[in-house]
C-alpha cells in the first residue's frame, strides 16, 4: 500500500460514479485540487494534471465504519490510532468511529479530547464513541453532554452489556437530549455463561460451551422495548441471530428510531468454519447457524439491518495462539470488509452493488449524523475507487493493522477497493 500526500492536481478519469444520496450513477471525470473536489464533469487533461485511468472503476464515497476497537489508549501493542488509521485505508475507509473500551475506557471529556486531538494528524478520520457508564463499570453514568460537546458522536460500553435495565433506560433518556445513538453490546451474560461459541449441534459436536442465540435476542428485546418508550435513538450493534433480526424488524414497523448493524464475519461465516478449532473465529456475539446467516442477509435485503460495521477488534498473536476456551473474543475486518461483503451478498446471495454500497457509504453517516452529499464541487474528497471485476485471495500481506487475528486470510473473494482518496491523502491499496 502506498500513502502519499499530494496538494497536486489529480484527474480520476473515465470512472463510473455512484452517488449514494441520489441512488444514481454517472459517467464523469473527477478533478481533485489541494484534497477538494474542484469538478465532477468532463475534463480536458494538462500536463500539470496527475491523471488515473478509472474505466471499469466504481467511484462512490470513502467507507465509513461505525464500529471499530482502535485499543489507544493502553493496548497499542494490539492497535492504535495510526496503525488503525491503516487498516482503514487498506479496506477503502476514510471514517470511522472508535468504541471506548480502551484502557482506560473513554469514560470523560479529557479521554474524548485526547482522541480528537490525536486523529487531526492522522489521514482517517476517527470519531469516538464515549461510554456511558464510568469505567464501563455499568452503574455510575458518565458526563455525557461534556463529552458530546468535545466530539463524542454516541455512546456505548461495548465489549461489555449494559445489564442494568435501568441504568439502560437513563442512557437512553439523556441521548435524546443530545441526540445521539446508544449503542449497547446485546448479550445476556448470564444465559452466555462461559459460551465461547454458538450453541447449538455444533458446539455440541466440537465439545466447546455454547452461548445461545436467546442470550442476545433477549437483550436486544428489552433495549427496543426501552428505545420505544423513551423515544430514543437506539442503535443496535453486530446483530448475530434471526430472532433479532425478526424483532428490529418488528419494531421498526412501529416507527420507532432503531437502526441496526451488522458484520462481514457474521454475513460470511455460519458456525462449521468454527470445525478447525481457529480462535479467530471466536468472538462476540458468536458465528451462528446458517440459518441465522440467511436471515441476516434477508434483513440486509429488506432494510431490517441498516449498515454494515466491521467490530475490528484486534488481539496479540500469543493471546489467539491460546485455546479456543481461553483466546480472547474478537477478529480484525477492515482490510477484508469489501470484498467478504461483496463476495456474500453481491456475488453469493444477488444483493444489489448499490445497496451494500449504501450500508457502507451514507447509512452509516446517516445514522451517527455526519455529512452525507460528499459528490459536490468544492467538499473534501472522501472516495473509494472499487475494482468490482476483480477475483482474488484475501491474504496476511493485505492486512495494515498491527494485530493478525483476521479469519478471511486464505478466502477467495470479488470485489476490491483499489484507491482511497482522503482530503490530500492519496492511497493506492495493495493489489
Ligand atoms: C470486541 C473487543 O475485542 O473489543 N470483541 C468482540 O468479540 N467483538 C468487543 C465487542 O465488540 O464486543
Ligand atoms: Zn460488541
Amino acid at each position: 500500500m502506498k500513502v502519499t500526500q499530494s496538494n497536486k492536481s489529480l484527474l480520476l478519469k473515465g470512472g463510473k460514479i455512484y452517488d449514494p444520496v441520489k441512488g444514481q450513477y454517472r459517467n464523469e471525470d473527477i478533478l481533485i485540487e489541494n484534497g477538494k473536489i474542484k469538478t465532477i464533469g468532463k475534463v480536458t487533461e494538462t500536463n500539470t494534471m496527475d491523471v488515473r485511468d478509472c474505466t471499469d472503476k466504481i467511484i462512490t464515497h470513502g467507507f465509513c465504519d461505525i464500529h471499530v476497537h482502535f485499543r489507544e489508549p493502553g493496548r497499542e501493542d494490539k492497535e492504535s490510532l495510526a496503525t488503525g488509521a491503516q487498516a482503514a485505508l487498506a479496506g477503502g475507509f476514510t471514517r470511522v468511529c472508535a468504541m471506548p473500551n480502551t484502557n482506560p475506557p473513554l469514560d470523560t471529556p479529557e479521554s474524548i479530547r485526547f482522541i480528537m486531538e490525536k486523529q487531526k494528524d492522522l489521514p482517517v478520520h476517527i470519531h469516538p464513541i464515549g461510554a456511558v457508564t464510568k469505567q464501563q463499570g455499568g452503574k455510575e453514568m458518565t458526563e455525557m453532554a461534556s463529552m458530546k460537546e468535545e466530539g463524542a458522536v454516541a455512546f456505548s460500553d461495548d465489549g461489555l452489556p449494559i445489564a442494568d435495565g435501568q441504568v439502560m433506560r437513563l442512557a437512553l433518556e439523556y441521548s435524546t437530549m443530545m441526540n445521539v445513538p446508544v449503542i449497547n453490546h446485546a448479550e445476556d451474560l448470564s444465559l452466555r455463561g462461559d459460551g465461547v461459541m454458538n450453541e447449538g449441534k455444533m458446539s455440541t459436536r466440537l465439545g466447546l460451551p455454547g452461548n445461545p442465540d436467546i442470550s442476545e435476542s433477549v437483550m436486544v428485546h428489552r433495549d427496543l422495548e426501552l428505545a420505544k418508550l423513551t423515544e430514543a435513538i437506539l442503535h443496535v450493534p453486530h446483530v448475530s441471530s434471526a430472532k433479532s433480526v425478526q424483532l428490529i424488524r418488528a419494531m421498526k414497523a412501529t416507527g420507532a428510531k432503531v437502526t441496526a448493524e451488522v458484520t462481514p464475519h457474521h454475513l460470511y461465516f455460519n458456525d462449521t468454519a468454527l470445525e478447525n478449532y481457529d480462535t479467530n473465529l471466536k468472538v462476540a456475539p458468536p458465528i451462528r447457524t446458517e440459518e441465522d446467516r440467511l436471515a441476516l442477509v434477508e434483513g440486509v435485503k429488506d432494510g431490517t439491518l441498516d449498515c454494515i460495521a466491521t467490530d475490528h477488534a484486534p488481539h496479540t498473536i500469543e493471546e489467539k495462539e491460546g485455546t479456543f476456551d481461553t483466546a480472547p473474543f474478537g477478529l480484525i475486518g477492515l482490510e477484508s470488509s469489501f470484498g467478504a461483503v461483496y463476495t456474500s451478498l453481491v456475488k453469493n446471495a444477488g444483493v444489489s452493488l448499490e445497496q451494500i454500497l449504501d450500508a457502507m457509504t451514507i447509512k452509516p453517516r446517516q445514522i451517527m449524523g455526519f455529512d452525507t452529499d460528499l459528490l459536490m464541487e468544492g467538499k473534501e474528497a472522501e472516495l473509494v475507487v472499487l475494482d468490482i471485476k476483480r477475483e482474488w485471495v484475501f491474504e496476511k500481506t493485505h492486512i495494515y493493522s498491527r494485530s493478525a487475528n483476521c479469519p478471511f486470510v486464505g478466502e477467495a473473494f470479488a470485489g476490491k477497493p483499489e484507491m482511497v482518496l482522503n482530503g490530500t491523502t492519496i492511497v493506492e491499496i495493495s493489489k
